[in-house]
């Protein structure tokens, strides 16, 4: 007979117990989170269509957010090029890391990041949407999910040369108390050229386009559901100019971005980013 370890005894004696209590604090600690996002929604009138919408679609919809996904990650993986190659690709120059190009900026940024009490999303590919920005010459960039405000700070380095705006929405993380932090690591003295639009993109984006006539950039960062996803594209992409450059964050969740390039035969470029593929084009 196999010599028993002390390990397998005790979980034999223990593993179920285990298991039982790990399920219960997890049920318990997800039935505390939806009840502070539930409250927190409560206290903020502005967002009741988007609470609407999110109680609609957890009751009967619970699934199509991720619709498609297995057929896009096979797509995404095999014509996937790293940041690098894109730039290079699409707007014809060598990629400067941000650490080289700002790295003043990066320092005071990440201190901030590492000071700041809530937890929200890293920084996505700075270099990709700040050359996006510079290759277009923008003077109106939208962006959708703002977080820390990393994608917001490459945006507006670049806008800044040409006094031009950066358009953002933004519906904060309500679980956790987040509204101030929105924004955070964006410095000071580029926020003459930001306007932060604090409500679901479903608000935010009609009154965004009820501002501009031509958007420069597109950068997608925010619901990541596939509905949420196609509408939002379809407001979007319209408004881009010829030559505007469309870049969407997380493909690899589901296949809008896929599905909305082969509807309007864009072929897109797809970039691989720290595990996760961002996908990207210019308007034809
Ligand atoms: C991945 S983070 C954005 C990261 C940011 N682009 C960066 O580079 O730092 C996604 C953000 O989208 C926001 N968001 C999620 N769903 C949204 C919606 N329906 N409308 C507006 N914002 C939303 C979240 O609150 C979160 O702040």
């Amino acid at each position: 007979m196999e010599p028993v370890s002390f390990l397998q005894i005790y979980f034999k004696n223990n593993g179920l117990k285990l298991l039982f209590l790990s399920y219960k604090n997890t049920i318990v600690s997800e039935l505390a989170r939806v009840s502070r996002t539930f409250i927190a929604y409560l206290k903020r009138p502005d967002l009741y269509p988007e609470l609407g919408r999110k109680i609609i679609k957890n009751i009967f919809n619970r699934n199509v957010a991720f619709k498609g996904k297995e057929k896009t990650l096979a797509w995404a993986s095999s014509r996937a090029i790293p940041q690098q190659e894109a730039i290079l690709k699409l707007f014809g120059v060598e990629m400067k890391p941000f650490s080289k190009l700002f790295p003043q900026e990066l320092k005071t940024a990440q201190q901030k990041e590492k000071s700041c009490p809530i937890k929200m999303g890293g920084a996505g590919a700075l270099e990709l949407i700040y050359e996006a920005c510079e290759f277009t010459e923008a003077k109106s960039v939208v962006e959708t999910g703002v977080a820390y405000g990393w994608s917001s700070m490459a945006a507006l380095l670049s806008l800044e040369k040409r006094g031009g705006t950066l358009y953002s929405s933004d519906m904060p993380y309500l679980g956790q108390n987040g509204d101030e932090y929105v924004g955070y690591v964006v410095p000071e003295k580029l926020k003459k050229s930001w306007k932060l639009f604090r409500h679901a993109d479903r608000e935010s984006l009609p009154r965004i386009m009820g501002e501009i006539q031509e958007i420069d950039v597109v950068h997608y960062d925010s619901d990541k559901a596939y509905d949420g996803m196609m509408w939002a594209y379809s407001q979007l992409y319209p408004r881009l100019r010829k030559g505007g450059v469309f870049i969407s964050d997380d493909i690899n969740d589901n296949s809008a971005f896929q599905d909305f390039c082969e509807k309007n035969g864009i072929e897109p470029t797809v970039v691989d980013f720290e595990g996760k593929y961002v996908g990207v084009f210019v308007k034809n």
